[in-house]
């Protein structure tokens, strides 16, 4: 889709401008924020994205939900298959290492294969979103695909900075919606 693709590279360029410590800044009020969410409490297993580039990042995070008792799930991209494969991690800092694009992924030594039923609730990346929930990914499809093989009730978390809130995201019928997206700003119930 064009339209996705030129929205992809605008919202990009601004993320990739924010700088670095700004982004570390507003990584850490966007996990202040989910700390405090009521999807947050009782869940035991959780898919949190490994930050790439200028992404929200999630490894302060990870390490708090391990001092908190829960299980760390991190994904392999396979690209043969266009999915996403998911592994326990015990150490965020230890066990994920540079993989497919040089995206960090877990160390298979450091890590074990779960089933997709273990997941309470993931906390997807993104390019940008819109107000209704409309997710814009970097065009592989992995989480779309993903979404449809988990729990229906499985809490979907997506973190950005201000930067990547856009009025419209175009959503084809593949695309899945997030319901809540967290933001150094705000919490938006879609
Ligand atoms: N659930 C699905 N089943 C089959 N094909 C899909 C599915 N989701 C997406 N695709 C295909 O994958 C391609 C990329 O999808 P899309 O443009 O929505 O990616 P994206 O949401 O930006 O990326 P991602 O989810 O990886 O972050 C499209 O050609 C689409 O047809
Ligand atoms: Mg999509």
């Amino acid at each position: 889709m064009v339209q996705k693709k030129h929205l992809r590279k605008e919202i990009l360029k601004r993320r990739d401008a924010l700088p670095a410590r700004e982004r570390e800044v507003k990584s850490a009020q966007i996990a202040r924020r989910f700390f405090a969410l009521p999807e947050y409490d009782g869940t035991r297993a959780i898919f949190v994205y490994a930050d790439f580039r200028s992404e929200v990042q999630t490894r302060g995070l990870m390490v708090q939900m391990v001092r908190d008792g829960r299980r760390l799930f991190a994904s392999r991209t396979d690209p043969a298959d266009r999915r996403l494969v998911l592994f326990e991690i015990d150490d965020p800092l230890r066990d994920l290492i540079p993989g497919y694009m040089g995206i960090p992924e877990p160390r298979g030594e450091a890590s074990r294969a779960i089933a997709l039923e273990e997941v309470d609730l993931v906390v997807t990346p993104a390019v940008g979103y819109d107000p209704s929930g409309n997710r814009l990914g970097y065009g592989g499809g992995y989480y779309d695909r993903l979404f449809e093989q988990l729990r229906a009730d499985v809490p979907r978390i997506g973190f950005a900075f201000e930067a990547q809130i856009v009025r419209r995201i175009p959503a084809e019928a593949h695309d899945a919606r997030i319901p809540l997206i967290v933001t150094e700003d705000r919490l938006i119930r879609t």
